[in-house]
């Protein structure tokens, strides 16, 4: 008999991606086979954030256009943090869904996927402060780099936030858990890992911290590169920063949330640090590692938010010097704390939309500058694949910038030397200066 087959679409986060690999692990080793589209697909699953309205209405289009290529044995299912936020709504709006699944369920998926080919339609959605899925063995997309989940769920309230709601409260894997899937991605022949978590430096197994996390993975033997997102600027102790700082391994680069430039509009968002706070955290980090990378995101147009809030926001990117960021509308999601903000505070949709462009234009005009600077110098990449544009490659710096460059899809997973020679303000192109592989024998 022919194996079944899965796909499965992916939407938001790279806790997202990375649980779809965790699911794709289980389904194979349960005797299904992965494809990659969803025409002809025994089975069909949709991996959903619920971040932004946006992102969920996103989800409801595609349901609709999904189901014109299921077969009429196929099963779909919906999973991840709208499956969670929605639950059975989402049986009774979409009646060929027929399992609903939150974060910590997925070890049921063969039970229910089997369940619903006998026409038993399910939602699962209790959190489980025991699930890591330790036992699951991901099957990763990316052959260079490895996500690695290390926490789950949050413990933070921030007033806008879905996802304590949908992800559930914080807790981590053990440090040797994620030693040794860290050793086994080496064994599989990557050499860098992503760590994960919703506030990752708040990691803690009760025995280890994140400084000791950082230090453990980044001595495995093989890694040369470890990256981490996101932290939340709080939890950066001097531990942690020691640790970045001391560890060769970890790279220059931290994606860290500010979210507004306005103390007024932070303890609204109930994001525990001002203005002045953040400024303090990120000069920490650049203090501790040279020519340090700071990436953000920001929200725009929260409620209460003023044109002199808006203004510091504007302001505090341009005294940070960000070398780029994720940028937002405000989206209302119920069952978060925002909602209970008076509604003559909400801000209009032009006026936020207004704030947004000129936010995106400041954050331009600093990564700009910033990758200027840049040009002419150096470094060493990891080449990752091939770019959308024809014949050439895309690499990474250290720092996380993207670089384009000629080469053969052989050289992917390679660590080269290149010199930086042109930008167009948030990519750069570069030229191979130096290959830092040992030269296969002529
Ligand atoms: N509206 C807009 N942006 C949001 N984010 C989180 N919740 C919301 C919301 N309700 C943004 C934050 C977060 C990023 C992942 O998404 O900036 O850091
Ligand atoms: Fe990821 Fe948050 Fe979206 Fe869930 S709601 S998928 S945790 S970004």
């Amino acid at each position: 008999m022919t194996r079944p087959t899965v796909y499965i679409e992916t939407y938001g986060c790279q806790m997202n991606v990375s649980d779809t690999e965790l699911m794709l692990g289980k389904l194979t080793a349960s005797g299904y086979d992965a494809v990659d589209g969803p025409d002809g697909a025994d089975v069909i699953l949709v991996n959903t954030c619920a971040i932004r309205d946006h992102a969920e209405q996103r989800v409801i289009g595609r349901l609709g256009e999904l189901k014109r290529h299921m077969s009429p044995t196929a099963v779909m299912g919906v999973t991840g943090c709208m499956a969670q936020r929605l639950g059975p709504v989402l049986l009774q709006r979409t009646p060929h869904v027929s399992i609903v699944i939150g974060p910590d369920g997925y070890r049921a998926l063969p039970t229910l996927i089997d369940d619903a080919r006998h026409g038993i339609r399910t939602t699962a959605t209790s959190f489980d402060m025991e699930e890591h899925y330790e036992d699951f063995k991901p099957r990763r997309f990316d052959k260079v780099k490895a996500w690695i989940p290390v926490q789950r769920g949050c413990d933070y309230r921030c007033t806008y936030c879905i996802v304590p709601y949908t992800r559930g409260p914080e807790r981590s894997r053990t440090l040797a858990d994620v030693v040794r899937e860290t050793e086994s991605v080496v064994a599989d022949g990557m050499s860098e890992v992503v760590l994960l978590g919703q506030t990752v430096n708040s990691y803690s197994d009760g025995t280890y911290d994140f400084a000791d996390l950082l230090r453990a993975v980044g001595g495995v033997a093989g890694i040369r590169r470890v990256r981490f997102t996101s932290p939340h600027p709080n939890d950066f102790s001097d531990r942690v920063i020691e640790a970045i700082a001391a560890t060769p391994t970890v790279c220059e680069h931290v994606h860290l949330p500010m979210q507004s430039g306005s103390s007024r509009t932070l303890k609204r968002m109930l994001r525990r640090y001002t203005r002045e706070g953040y400024f303090e955290c990120a000069e920490r980090l650049r203090a501790a590692v040279p020519n340090l990378a700071l990436t953000t995101d920001i929200i725009v147009g929260f409620p209460g938010e003023t044109d002199e809030d808006f203004a510091e926001t504007l302001s505090a990117v341009r005294e940070v010097g960000f070398d780029d960021a994720y940028t937002f509308k405000f989206s209302m999601r119920d069952g978060t704390p925002a909602t209970r903000l008076p509604v003559e505070l909400l801000v209009s949709d032009e006026v936020a939309s207004d704030r947004l462009a000129q936010l995106i234009a400041v954050v331009r005009e600093g990564s700009r500058a910033r990758n200027m600077a840049h040009l002419g110098s150096r470094c060493e990449v990891l080449i990752e694949k091939e770019a959308r544009r024809g014949g050439l490659l895309q690499a990474r710096t250290r720092d996380f910038k993207t670089v384009i460059m000629p080469g053969t899809p052989d050289m992917i997973g390679n660590y080269v030397e290149v010199a930086l020679t042109g930008t167009t303000g948030s990519t750069f192109t570069g030229a191979v200066v130096r290959s830092r592989e040992p030269l296969p024998m002529q």
